[in-house]
């Protein structure tokens, strides 16, 4: 018998999830020294993760990871299993027979939570939801956000809260040449939203949105920026945070955030406000959100580690919808150990780990590993890393040989799971080009799993 890793007894790899950490662990994977075949897993019948249903549709530049995706995706070491629902459809111990290793790249499904009072009224939702919605991924096709009240209120200050903030400022023309849903643009016609608050907990110098992203807001047709400039008066710690040279990133959104100050009074239809220093203490309301409590804070640490603490100052702010956009969360998977206090599977430099010990042959990559930060372009030296890890792992797989998807043909057709291949996902995005073209789209989405099947069956 051969060693893993030769020709003979290629190296069988699992990727669970096909955004960008599951590319780029794929692409570290077959461009390894050792023989490598790779089997992807995802969930949906659509391939990548967040650059379809995450990255906003108004910016289109940044989804062109998925053009790298899609050459990778012809490498003939390579495998899509869509459909196939890791946890549900296959467990994580039948997975480990048919191969030596099963990374996870599944990301970071679930939001966090604010614990405070009246975060569960009807009206309150998390990023998470709308960003889904308007991404027209399956889970939240059905959601409903009620876009008949005036004032909007979103809680946090990553580009996430801005995506929010700006597709809910945008004009109709401004998105609907972008790949937004259909159900989505509809509703968003009818929105009476005109007044958009954003809430950060700490300071203008302290926000995690990126000036890019920042400066768009007054660029916009319709909605103005709204800056109390007393609210860009800074502490000494702050403004030593601001001196600090390495610190260029924030320094830049804090002039954006001054040439928002110095504008005359708004007089578009819609604006967005950004407020600093305040956190949500209560979501009040009769049968539903009326309003937000906010504590008013103050800064407390050294520079670079301050943190917010709430006064006994209050304020109320009348809202209809509030979106908390504070952070995503991974979703465990049974069979793999879970870091319930982080939502990540815990892991050292990417080997899963249970307590002290790694588990053998389980590996995370992207999100699931370091939690909900970075770019699409981070997750690939993390990629890198894991699969270094991994590699590293070789001698111990043995001389053992695995089928890989070859040894779950009877496996998925006994437990009736429709698995797609790429080609069928090719099928899929042809139609949703077509169907966009007659709207000057870039591609229609298919928003329902149904929809996406009966697009093979039609062309079988
Ligand atoms: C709203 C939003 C907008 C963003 N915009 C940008 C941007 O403009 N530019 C930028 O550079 N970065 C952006 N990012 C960050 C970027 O999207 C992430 O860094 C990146 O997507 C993380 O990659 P990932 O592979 O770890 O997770 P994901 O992209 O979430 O991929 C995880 C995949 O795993 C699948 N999956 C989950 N569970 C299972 C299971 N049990 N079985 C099978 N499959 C499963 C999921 O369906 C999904 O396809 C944005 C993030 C968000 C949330
Ligand atoms: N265009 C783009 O490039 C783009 C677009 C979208 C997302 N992304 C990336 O995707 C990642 C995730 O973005 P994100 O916006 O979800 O996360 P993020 O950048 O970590 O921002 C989270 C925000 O929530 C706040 N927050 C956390 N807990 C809170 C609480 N309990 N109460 C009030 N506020 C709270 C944080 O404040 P503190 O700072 O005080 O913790 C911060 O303002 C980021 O790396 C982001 O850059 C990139």
């Amino acid at each position: 018998m051969s060693d893993v890793g030769s020709e003979q007894n290629p190296v069988r790899a699992a990727i669970v999830g096909s955004g960008p950490s599951g590319f780029y662990a794929m692409e570290a994977l077959i461009r390894s020294e050792p023989a490598v075949l790779v089997d992807m897993f995802e969930r949906l019948p659509s391939p990548f993760g967040l650059v379809r249903s995450g990255v906003a549709p108004d910016h289109p530049k940044l989804k062109k990871a998925i053009g790298v995706y899609q050459k990778l995706a012809e490498s003939p070491e390579f495998r899509f299993l869509g459909n196939v629902t890791v946890g549900r459809d296959i467990s994580v111990e039948e997975l480990k027979n048919c191969y030596h290793a099963v990374v996870f790249a599944c990301g970071a499904e679930t939001d966090r939570k604010l614990g405070i009072p009246g975060e569960d009224l009807p009206g309150s939702h998390a990023a998470t939801e709308f960003v889904g919605w308007y991404n027209g991924h399956p889970d939240y096709r059905d959601l409903e956000f009620d876009l008949s009240h005036e004032t909007a209120v979103i809680i946090g200050q990553g580009n996430v809260a801005v995506d929010i903030c700006r597709i809910l400022a945008k004009t109709v023309d401004e998105l609907k040449h972008s790949d937004i849903a259909k159900h989505a643009l509809e509703a968003l016609a009818e929105s009476k939203i005109c007044n958009i608050h954003m809430i950060g907990r700490r300071g203008p110098a302290q926000a995690k949105f990126t000036h890019q992203e920042l400066r768009e807001f007054g660029e916009l047709t319709e909605c103005e920026p709204v800056v109390d400039p007393k609210d860009l008066e800074l502490n000494e710690a702050s403004s030593e945070e601001l001196a600090d040279r390495n610190n260029r990133a924030n320094r830049k959104s804090f002039e954006v955030l001054q040439s928002f100050a110095a504008r005359p009074t708004p007089t578009r239809r819609r604006r967005c406000r950004f407020h600093f220093l305040k956190s949500p203490v209560e979501l009040a309301g009769e049968n539903r959100l009326e309003r937000v409590v906010l504590a008013r804070n103050r800064l407390e640490g050294k520079p670079s580690q301050q943190t917010a603490r709430a006064t006994d100052e209050l304020e109320e702010l009348a809202c209809g919808l509030l979106f908390r956009s504070i952070g995503y969360r991974g979703v465990p998977i049974p069979g793999v150990p879970f870091d319930q206090e982080r939502g990540v599977f815990p892991n050292r430099e990417g080997r899963i780990v249970d307590g002290e010990s790694a588990v053998s042959g389980l590996y995370a990559t992207g999100w699931i590993k370091r939690g909900p930060t970075g770019i699409i372009g981070t997750n690939r030296a993390d990629s890198v890393a894991t699969v270094e890890s991994l590699l590293e792992d070789l001698p111990n797989f043995g001389v053992t040989e695995k089928p890989g998807a070859d040894g779950l043909k009877d496996f998925f057709k006994s437990r009736g799971v429709r698995v797609l291949s790429y080609e069928d996902w090719q099928k899929i995005d042809s139609a949703e080009i077509r169907r966009g073209e007659a709207a000057g789209k870039p591609r229609e989405k298919f928003t329902r799993v149904e929809e996406m099947l009966s697009v093979i069956d039609q062309s079988e």
